[in-house]
């Protein structure tokens, strides 16, 4: 690997425009940890709602990391279709590659970013898919579009061609305005079991708050961690 050495001006440009960006180029809001819940769920929702009323765009997509059968880490961009008491819920294809992941290794961390907040928030735990009926209900319960996602199928799959897939689209499409409740049997919710759950607070001066939530003997237990 190369760490320096010739730099060409494609590089320098690039390395110029990456140093003059900021974060959290707005006034933070504080975050007091005694005031914390004693689980971490309501302070999910609340932060949640928070992020919302903060203008934060798309605050219901996450990363969602997994490892491969090796142990190769491997992350993407989801969204969230639920936060309860079971867990954090997202859906996708199990023949993907993050559901060949979960086959193979149930246990995945989960990454929610908030700057206009400047805040972030990770769970991380052991997955399990839920019943094909819910799995049903959640592939029926989204817009037409989300159904024709679906319905396009082979997520993961090398694509042959544009052309191919634009076929397969415009079909897929067809066939969800015909068959509102069309099955794909594929198609999974899955909850991520929250073992823990932290919630950072960025601070201007660095002086981040982080707060973790710990699964411990059916309770939670509460600490706060070095920035
Ligand atoms: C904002 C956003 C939201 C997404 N939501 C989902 C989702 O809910 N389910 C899904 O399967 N893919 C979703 N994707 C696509 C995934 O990021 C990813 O490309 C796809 O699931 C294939 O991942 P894999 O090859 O690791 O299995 C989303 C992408 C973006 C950018």
């Amino acid at each position: 690997m190369r760490c320096n050495g010739g730099m060409t001006d494609a590089h320098q440009s690039f390395l110029d425009l990456l140093h003059t960006q900021r974060v959290w180029d707005v006034e933070l809001p504080g975050f007091d940890p005694a005031s914390a819940p004693p689980a971490p769920l309501p302070l999910f929702h609340r932060w949640f709602a928070e992020a919302v009323a903060a203008g934060q765009p798309e605050p219901h997509t996450m990363s969602l990391a997994t490892v491969d059968a090796e142990g190769h880490p491997d992350v993407r961009t989801l969204m969230l279709h639920d936060a309860d008491e079971r867990g954090w819920h997202f859906a996708t294809h199990r023949t993907s590659a993050k559901g060949h992941q979960l086959a193979a290794r149930p246990y995945a961390a989960l990454g929610f970013y908030w700057p206009a907040q400047g805040r972030q928030v990770r769970v991380r735990g052991p997955v399990t898919a839920c019943t094909p009926a819910e799995s049903s209900a959640d592939l029926h319960a989204r817009s037409t579009g989300a159904l024709a996602s679906a319905l396009t199928g082979s997520q993961s799959e090398v694509l042959g061609s544009a052309e191919e897939l634009a076929r397969t689209a415009d079909a897929a499409w067809e066939r969800a305005r015909a068959e509102p409740d069309a099955e794909v049997a594929s198609w999974t919710r899955y909850v991520v079991e929250a073992w823990e759950v932290e919630f950072f607070q960025g601070d201007a001066r660095r002086r981040h708050v982080r707060l973790r939530y710990r699964a411990q003997d059916a309770a939670w237990t509460r600490e706060l961690l070095w920035p």
